[in-house]
């Protein structure tokens, strides 16, 4: 058999609105098949920055947008406390299908493996190569080890620039660690100082271009 991958799914091409409609048509793991769609990102295909989430939840699953459910209302709520504006940003997962168990009625999210994280990579690079942002922001370990290192660790590296071939990247925890953190406002307000830093990082670069 196969490895899976996204691979073989990914179209090559120049055009963002193509490489989401083929997204809808991935098998390259099996999260397709219990998950309601795949949920691609959203934002503008020139964004500057792109912000890099897990995998969609429930609400994401069932809408079919990403950040739409509890965590992403905290998240916006903190993009505006930090000054960033979501409309101008992009918006993605590190995998594209809700990965879930079912307990009762309620679908629980289940952190995606190893295996999806990789089989799902091919969309998250194809999505940066076209959008070429100067700056990703990770959200949380999942989306850290996909796009700057399998070996990132989020409590120690969190809130630091790092420099990777083709654009910046920095990383910090979920919003739905700060959702379940004890001390929900001190983890709150950690969350949005790294997001202030994202802001100075970016108007660095529009002050000295
Ligand atoms: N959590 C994520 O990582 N992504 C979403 O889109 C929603 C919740
Ligand atoms: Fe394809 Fe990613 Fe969905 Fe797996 S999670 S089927 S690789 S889009």
């Amino acid at each position: 058999m196969k490895a899976p991958g996204a691979d073989e799914f990914v179209p090559d091409t120049p055009d963002l609105a193509t490489l989401r409609t083929a997204s809808c048509g991935c098998r390259g793991c099996d999260l397709y098949r219990h998950a309601t769609q795949t949920v691609f990102g959203e934002g503008p295909a020139d964004a500057a920055v792109v912000l890099v989430g897990e995998q969609p939840g429930d609400q994401e699953d069932q809408q079919g947008h990403p950040f739409v459910g509890p965590a992403g209302h905290l998240l916006d709520r903190a993009l505006a406390d930090a000054g960033l504006d979501r409309e101008t940003l992009y918006l993605t997962n590190a995998v594209k299908h809700f990965k879930f168990v079912e307990r009762g009625k309620r679908r629980i999210h289940k952190a995606p493996g190893r295996t999806e994280i990789v089989a799902c990579s091919a969309w998250i690079t194809a999505e940066l190569a076209l959008i070429r942002p100067e700056l990703v922001v990770c959200l949380g370990a999942i989306a850290a080890q996909a796009v700057i290192d399998p070996a990132f660790k989020v409590s120690k590296q969190r809130g630091h620039v790092v420099s990777m071939p083709d654009y910046r990247a920095i990383a910090t925890v979920h919003p739905s660690a700060v959702l379940r953190a004890p001390d929900r406002a001190e983890a709150y307000a950690a969350f949005v100082a790294d997001l202030k830093k994202v802001r100075a990082e970016m108007s660095k670069r529009t002050t000295s271009g």
